[in-house]
């Protein structure tokens, strides 16, 4: 079917580093109505303000991708906070957007939904089978709450009201507009920093925590935005063929995971750091591998296209401006 490109889009979150990439796919592909609001403009935490909002703009269709996002030493020194605005800005836009006769909206999860203990790799029907990893499980029963909260939607006024809200779980992400801070940062970014900080002092070598030997899994953020814009797309019926009421949410990977070791040689490589890798074996590595499942997504019929070492090098030139 046609998507009708005057629609009108409101993408929450859209100065982070998902929502900028939805953005720029939602453009390219033509569309000419997209709103956004900054976090200062709007803040989603609040509901008046929320429901003042969808009430003035009644937009179309809504991307969810503003959240409270943080690496472990974020997660694990605001859990109230984490928890507390992430239920907020969900609750706010999912209902508001519903009272204001919004059909379509996407949730955007993470992969932090799955058990710490998950078979790998971890399909969507792992949800609620095992105990969350305990650093960020405020902002994992958060999201998990959001798929809840779309697929409850779905089940009291997708047939009345002709509501079709959805989920989709992203993989770990970088690319443009990533986070570089230094506390609060993922893996990528802080590889890119590190290594570019060597490169330019002449450090002779870069010490990585842990054996090197973990595994995981990464995908480009424009790659993200595609899957996005494309599950927002798809028929109902087609949808419905990989999701069922109670298990809405789909998985979105790369497909390959790598170990921390193969990813810090393509990082040093793509930033020209000449020097030693060393990996400090004293300190702890994470769970051994954690990689999704994406058969469902693949079956729907998308699949990512941008390579990692290739994804790198994009994002490598992003830090460069973002240094300048
Ligand atoms: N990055 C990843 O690796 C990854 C992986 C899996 C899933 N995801 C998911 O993708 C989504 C987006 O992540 P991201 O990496 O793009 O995060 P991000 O770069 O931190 O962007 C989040 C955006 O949400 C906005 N925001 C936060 N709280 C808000 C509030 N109360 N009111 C209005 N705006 C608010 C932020 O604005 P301010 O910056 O002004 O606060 C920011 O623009 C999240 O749901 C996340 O769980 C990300």
């Amino acid at each position: 079917m046609q998507a009708d490109l005057n629609q009108k889009i409101y993408v929450a979150g859209h100065r982070g580093m998902v929502g900028s990439a939805i953005v720029r796919n939602l453009q390219a592909k033509g569309f000419t109505n997209i709103i956004f609001r900054t976090h200062t403009e709007l803040d989603l935490t609040n509901q008046s303000a929320v429901a003042e909002f969808f009430e003035t703009e009644k937009p179309d269709q809504v991307y969810l991708a503003a959240a409270r996002v943080g690496g472990i030493y974020a997660n694990n020194s605001y859990p109230a906070e984490f928890i507390y605005e992430n239920l907020m800005v969900q609750n706010n836009v999912v209902h508001h957007a519903f009272i204001c006769g919004v059909k379509k909206l996407l949730f955007l999860g993470s992969s932090c939904i799955y058990p710490r203990l998950a078979p790998q790799p971890m399909g969507e029907d792992a949800l609620l089978m095992g105990k969350l990893e305990p650093t960020n499980e405020p902002y994992a029963i958060a999201k998990i709450a959001g798929i809840k909260l779309c697929e409850s939607y779905n089940r009291q006024y997708g047939g009345s009201h002709g509501v079709d809200y959805r989920s989709v779980m992203p993989t770990n992400l970088y690319g443009p507009g990533d986070n570089y801070h230094p506390e609060n940062c993922h893996v990528i970014p802080a590889l890119i920093k590190r290594f570019h900080e060597a490169k330019i002092n002449q450090a002779p070598q870069v010490l990585i925590w842990g054996t090197g030997t973990p595994r995981r899994e990464f995908l480009f953020v424009d790659d993200m935005a595609a899957a996005s814009v494309f599950v927002m797309g798809l028929d109902k019926a087609i949808y419905d063929t990989q999701a069922d009421p109670m298990r809405s949410h789909i998985n979105v990977g790369f497909g390959k995971d790598v170990t921390i070791s193969e990813l810090a040689h393509l990082v040093s490589k793509v930033v020209g750091y000449k020097g030693a890798i060393c990996f400090d074996t004293s300190k702890p590595d994470g769970p051994p591998r954690k990689y999704m499942e994406s058969t469902r997504i693949n079956t729907l019929g998308w699949k990512p296209i941008i390579e990692l070492e290739e994804g790198l090098g994009l994002a490598y030139l992003d830090f460069c401006k973002q240094a300048i």
